[in-house]
């Protein structure tokens, strides 16, 4: 399974009888030429000893959050792994996790990790259909960690029934699918406009607009974070987004914007526009500061450069153009014209008249409108849930 070569897996093994199957699962993901650090909460060695995982894995078992030789740092472990697997995970070890209890290594690990997080279960039958079993799995879920679903079958107690632990070359499976997946864009490289512009009247005041850069930094993340990799053109935002694959041009106002998207365009197999552009500018940024003097104040705006129409005529046959439309009513028709006007290849709707959607929010509402006249509609959700669905959409569905 190359998927899971070089992958770093926190293997992370509470008390249970299924802990014997860890023992296969370790040695699985070495196969495939996984890096894992196995952790065992103390209930586990009862169960399994860590010499045998220390044997298998060829790296020191950590029991406690610290030990003899110290402090073992489930900071820096938690920023290390690739993925962290909690197999088996009990029912009390899903309790503490899913209630924010860290009095293991496990928790401590699982609290500071900011890598997928899989949790594959295994109790009695009717310790997992427990209400309180099942309410945990559910918000386990919720925070976005993956479940590894229970078996069926003959159980340790001697009852059948479903909470086996699954089966150590299904979790590997799992694993590798899980890494596939994360990486299907590799090899691309994306374009993504994104934030406002500024467009400056004097050197003190500017014309702006409500964008954070929200939704189109979260497109970046989730990219790069596929494997693809981004040139984000990002407007005056407080966001500073960092990662592997991620080149950040900074620009202020829609002239800059414009000069640095069409430069980076051609090394692109698509671009997604998701930036608020002013449409017009001041026809001069005065060189001081404007005074105060009369009631009103008349200020002459000139048309700025369509960033998108521009990427729209220079746009060649192996490329793709998404765009986004920001609308207040009549938001279909608005944006199926500007997919038209713009040759666009999609364009993705977002109307203020959906409460939670647009700018500024951690969560957004689209509806993604192809060229070739499908729609998809999607529920609200956080931004980076939309970025999924925009590039399964746009970039995975398409190709
Ligand atoms: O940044 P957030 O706070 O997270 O908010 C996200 C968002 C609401 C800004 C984003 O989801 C969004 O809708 N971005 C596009 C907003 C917009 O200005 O749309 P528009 O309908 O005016 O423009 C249509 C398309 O043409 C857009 O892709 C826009 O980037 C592009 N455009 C517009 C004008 C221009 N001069 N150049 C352009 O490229």
């Amino acid at each position: 399974m190359q998927q899971l070569t070089g992958k770093k897996i926190i293997l992370g093994v509470s008390g249970s009888i299924a802990a014997y199957k860890a023992v296969l699962l370790t040695r699985l993901l070495v196969q495939a030429g996984a890096e894992v650090q196995v952790l065992l909460t103390p209930a586990a060695t009862h169960f399994v000893t860590p010499l045998t995982f220390s044997t298998l894995s060829k790296r020191p078992v950590f029991t406690e959050v610290t030990s003899d030789e110290g402090w073992n740092n489930h900071v820096e472990l938690g920023l290390w792994a690739d993925a962290l697997v909690v197999a088996p995970a009990t029912a009390n070890t899903l309790a503490k996790l899913a209630n924010g209890i860290c009095d293991n290594i496990i928790a401590a690990v699982y609290l500071s990790a900011r890598c997928p997080v899989f949790v594959a279960p295994a109790m009695d039958v009717d310790m997992w259909h427990h209400p309180s079993t099942q309410a945990n799995v559910q918000r386990l879920l919720a925070y976005g960690n993956h479940l590894i679903p229970v078996g069926e079958g003959e159980l340790a107690s001697g009852l059948h029934g479903a909470g086996r632990l699954a089966e150590p070359e299904h979790i590997t499976t799992a694993l590798a699918a899980y890494f596939d997946r994360q990486s299907d864009l590799k090899g691309q490289k994306i374009l993504i406009t994104a934030g406002p512009t500024y467009e400056a009247i004097d050197p003190v005041r500017f014309l702006g607009n409500r964008s954070s850069g929200k939704m189109g930094v979260a497109l970046a993340e989730a990219i790069c974070a596929r494997g693809g990799e981004v040139v984000l053109v990002l407007g005056p935002s407080a966001l500073r987004p960092q990662m592997p694959g991620l080149e950040v041009v900074r620009v202020e106002s829609a002239q800059e914007m414009y000069t640095a998207a069409l430069a980076a365009f051609p090394q692109c197999h698509t671009a997604i526009l998701a930036a608020a552009v002013a449409d017009y500018r001041p026809a001069t940024a005065a060189a001081e500061k404007i005074k105060k003097k009369g009631d009103t104040l008349t200020l002459e705006l000139v048309k700025n450069p369509d960033i998108a129409a521009a990427l729209g005529q220079q746009k060649q046959p192996h490329q793709r153009l998404v765009g986004f439309a920001l609308e207040t009513h009549e938001g279909e028709a608005h944006a199926r014209e500007k997919l038209r006007r713009k040759h666009l290849d999609f364009i993705v709707l977002n109307t203020l008249q959906d409460s939670g959607a647009g700018f500024a929010v951690d969560t957004n509402k689209v509806t993604i409108f192809g060229a070739d006249n499908k729609v998809h509609y999607f529920e609200l959700k956080s931004k980076q849930a939309v970025a999924q669905d925009i590039i399964n959409t746009t970039l995975v569905s398409a190709t």
